[in-house]
């Protein structure tokens, strides 16, 4: 262990188990440890590092920007946010934008919202649907909405005012819709949860549902947004339009932002009802908008769908390769592969050995989600150094 893992034990609280680097450096889909060793990284910050590590258009975006504001209050009108506010909107099907500083924030806002939308036009529904197997975040209202019982069951007793209904079943989302429904929130595709694609027509299926309803649907685009998923928003791909989006992990390529957009309709909040210290603080809506502007004007998306599907094509190859494992699937560069057996975190291990960070989302499978940037050059070291750790498993 190195003297800076003996300190992080002598002093942290042990929320994670680590694996056994230091990460010093970052440049593109590469890292270094403390050591010099190097990586492909195949985890990305946990799918955050949207144009790999230390992009030129973020940190010159960055550093411009702590050189002439860092921090207002938002009592005052600043630039960076409003120009990545006008780029969100002018590229998405939403109309208003609040800047906050994660995921789990931005949910949160959205449910405030959506508790509002209720107060005001369903006679004070409160209640928001959400799937099984989500993932929202890990404030106490989100692991309420996040349905997987070994979040909440630490906790227990949540907020009120959550339905966990089965993913994929448009059944039960109309069995758990009730006077008190104000919002469905989903995932269009669950990242945390193992990365499960919804099936065919659900999601229209639930926004005809919301429409009938006079319910809103929230889409948490938090993992999927930004390109990740081959378009800029997953939506795009199953043919709805969200009424509340949420987004944050890519959006500013490693710097903390989160942002709740919502159509006209249902932005119904009025001076004072919320707010954030930091939410839309200059530089990270600057790297925001150097972001987002690189990714639209590169279409970075179209290069995740391009790199994804040669992603796909290899790790087919290697299911075929080895019997252990079961199912590849994925879209864009969201991606994972299921083992019969419970390897994920030995493959990691293997992987790790050999210069390459993956990341172990269910104790049978592995979730790849690197840079969008990355090159079919990168795929293929990447599958070969799988190839490696798969074979000295199985051995
Ligand atoms: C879909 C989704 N929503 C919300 C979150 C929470 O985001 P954060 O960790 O920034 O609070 C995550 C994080 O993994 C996520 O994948």
């Amino acid at each position: 262990m190195s003297h800076w893992q003996e300190l992080e034990q002598q002093y942290f609280m042990r929320t994670v188990v680590r694996l056994p680097v230091t990460l010093v450096r970052g440049s593109g889909a590469r890292v270094w440890d403390e050591d010099g060793r190097e990586y492909l990284d195949f985890v990305a910050g946990w799918g955050v590092n949207s144009l790999g590590h230390c992009h030129p258009a973020v940190a010159e975006a960055v550093t411009e920007q702590v050189h002439t504001l860092i921090q207002t209050s938002n009592q005052f009108f600043t630039i960076p946010q409003v120009q990545l506010a006008e780029l969100l909107v002018q590229n998405s099907c939403l109309d208003k934008v609040f800047f906050c500083n994660s995921g789990a924030e931005a949910n949160e806002g959205a449910v405030k919202l959506a508790r509002r939308y209720g107060k005001h036009y369903r006679n004070g529904a409160y209640e928001v649907i959400t799937a099984v197997d989500s993932f929202h975040g890990r404030t106490l209202g989100m692991v309420a909405a996040t349905g997987q019982k070994k979040f909440q069951e630490p906790y227990v007793p949540l907020p009120s005012g959550f339905v966990n209904v089965e993913y994929n079943s448009i059944e039960s989302i109309k069995t758990a819709t009730t006077a008190q429904t104000c919002a469905v929130m989903l995932e269009p595709v669950q990242g945390e949860g193992g990365v499960n694609l919804p099936g065919d027509n659900y999601l229209v299926e639930v926004r005809v549902w919301c429409d009938q309803m006079g319910i809103l649907l929230i889409l948490d685009e938090i993992q999927t947004g930004i390109g990740r998923m081959g378009t800029l928003f997953a939506y795009e791909q199953y043919g709805v339009e969200p009424d509340i989006m949420t987004l944050a992990k890519g959006l500013a390529s490693g710097m903390p932002i989160g942002a709740l957009l919502a159509k006209d309709g249902a932005s119904v909040f009025t001076p004072g009802e919320h707010g954030s210290t930091f939410g839309g603080n200059p530089v990270t809506c600057a790297a925001g908008y150097a972001t987002l502007k690189f990714v639209i004007d590169n279409d970075i998306a179209g290069n995740a769908r391009r790199a994804g599907e040669y992603l796909i094509a290899g790790l087919e190859n290697l299911r075929h390769k080895y019997e252990v494992v079961t199912e590849v699937r994925g879209r864009g560069l969201l991606t994972v592969m299921e083992f019969s057996e419970d390897t994920a975190q030995a493959t990691v291990t293997a992987c790790l050995e050999r210069g390459l960070l993956v990341n172990r989302v269910k104790p049978n499978a592995l979730r790849f989600m690197p840079p969008l940037t990355i090159g079919n050059q990168e795929v293929d070291e990447a599958l070969g150094i799988l190839d490696e750790a798969l074979s000295s498993i199985a051995d």
